[in-house]
């Protein structure tokens, strides 16, 4: 396994919309395992396949990654098919967007069908720290940050201090 570079924020890639995966061969699972690697170094609860470079519907999430049982999760072509109700995801963060922490509001609960490694259906329903790291990992599949999501006047801040960052280097 090995050790993948994450895209930042301003990088016009983490906007673009992924494909969907059709096909689930040795090169995906090899992608998988080095996303994992990416991750857990990291360390991230959860990683989308854009955020390293590769369009394609495809993400990894481990919401206990530095717990004794870690257990790798992987979702292909995703889809929330329902959600309902409102978290408040208190302090949410990317590794796509370093140093930056806000609330987000997420849905409650939500629904999710997709594939897992073997290519097996998968439908799930989520709460909690699960429902919103779906959330957030499978925005990035549709090229969404979840910067996104917060106040115009926050994201503003944040954009301007990125721009004096790359301006200083
Ligand atoms: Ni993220």
């Amino acid at each position: 396994m090995s050790k993948l570079d994450i895209l930042t924020y301003p990088n016009k890639f983490l906007s673009e919309p992924t494909k969907p995966l059709e096909n689930i061969d040795a090169k995906v699972q090899q992608m998988i395992d080095d996303m994992a690697a990416t991750m857990y170094e990291a360390p991230g609860i959860g990683l989308a396949a854009i955020q390293v470079g590769w369009d394609k519907s495809l993400l990894i999430y481990d919401i206990a990654p530095r717990n004794e049982n870690r257990s790798l999760q992987v979702l292909i072509n995703p889809q929330i098919v329902t959600n309902e109700g409102e978290i408040l995801s208190e302090n949410e963060g990317c590794l796509s967007v370093p140093d930056f922490r806000a609330d987000v509001e997420r849905a409650a609960n939500i629904t999710v069908e997709g594939h897992d490694r073997e290519g097996n259906p998968i439908r799930m329903d989520a709460e909690g720290l699960l429902a919103i790291v779906l959330q957030h990992e499978i925005d990035h599949l549709n090229g969404t940050l979840f910067i996104e999501h917060i106040s115009s006047l926050k994201r503003q801040m944040y954009k301007r201090r990125v721009k004096k960052q790359l301006k200083g280097m």
